[in-house]
């Protein structure tokens, strides 16, 4: 399977959505960029076609908003036919959830990070089908194997999103249609900013290089970066009667 030449990007102004599409720019790939900020898209569109790629487009999208997504993927699939790779970034991280608990930012956690990437995938996958070929890739999250008191309503929906991942896997196993499921740990962007800093802690840069090289593989699911897949394993295996105690 070949890498993308045609990309669309939704949440293409998160921090590691760029880093990555910087790689997609270097190799002379078409873009069509989704986000929330119309002048951000076109800041980054700008740098974009300044590093290499052939073509940007972009179009503004709310994930909080069924219509908007709906739009955006219309635009997209009829401007940009020949699109055979996506790649889904957005996501939200609720402040501080030790705190009470507020419904209405839970069900915006669960809107970002999963319904509205479930909508995208629903629009996108007949159109893969059609053109025999796409890869897809998804950013979920580690926080997604195991449930931690400050971010229990973030890691339900990544969990969510990396189930649904793995059932339309399973859904398009024949067909030429590779999903990806991308498992960040701890990457420095805005979303982070407000968390202390460790050691484990990887810089944008390198994640957005990982996920690019991720697109040239055949695994469909990536710890990024890869030392991930054995501190989950082992986190996954810590019975919940200890895990419960530990201040992670
Ligand atoms: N950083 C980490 O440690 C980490 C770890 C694991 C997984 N992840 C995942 O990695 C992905 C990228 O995050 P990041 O770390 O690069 O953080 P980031 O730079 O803060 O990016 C988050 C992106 O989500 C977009 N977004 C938020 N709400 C939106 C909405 N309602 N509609 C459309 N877009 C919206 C933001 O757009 P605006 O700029 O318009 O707000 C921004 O582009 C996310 O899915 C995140 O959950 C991050």
């Amino acid at each position: 399977m070949n890498i993308p030449n045609h990309l669309a990007v939704f949440g293409a102004t998160s921090e590691i959505a760029w880093e990555t599409c910087k790689h997609f720019a270097e190799q002379g790939a078409h873009l069509y960029l989704c986000a929330r900020k119309e002048d951000d898209l076109q800041r980054l569109a700008d740098d974009l076609l300044t590093r290499g790629a052939r073509s940007v487009a972009f179009c503004p999208f709310d994930a909080t908003e069924e219509k908007s997504i709906d739009l955006a993927c219309s635009k997209i699939l009829n401007e940009f036919p020949r699109c055979d790779g996506l790649y889904i970034a957005h996501g939200f991280l609720p402040p501080n959830e030790d705190n009470a608990i507020d419904l209405n930012i839970y069900r915006t956690t669960m809107q970002i990070n999963y319904f509205s990437v479930v909508q995208i995938l629903e629009k996108f996958i007949p159109h893969f089908i059609k053109l025999k070929y796409g890869k897809i890739a998804v950013i979920s999250s580690v926080a997604g194997e195991r449930g931690k008191k400050r971010n229990a309503a973030y890691s339900a929906a990544k969990a969510a999103l990396t189930t649904f991942l793995s059932g339309l896997r399973q859904k398009t196993k024949n067909t030429n249609i590779q999903v990806i499921t991308l498992k960040p740990g701890t990457v420095i962007t805005p979303m982070t900013a407000n968390l202390p800093q460790n050691f484990l802690f990887t810089r944008a840069e390198k994640a957005g290089r990982l996920i690019y090289d991720s697109f040239k593989k055949k695994n469909e699911n990536v710890y990024i970066p890869g030392f991930w897949r054995y501190i989950m394993l082992i986190t996954r295996i810590i019975p919940e009667k200890i895990f419960k105690h530990l201040n992670l």
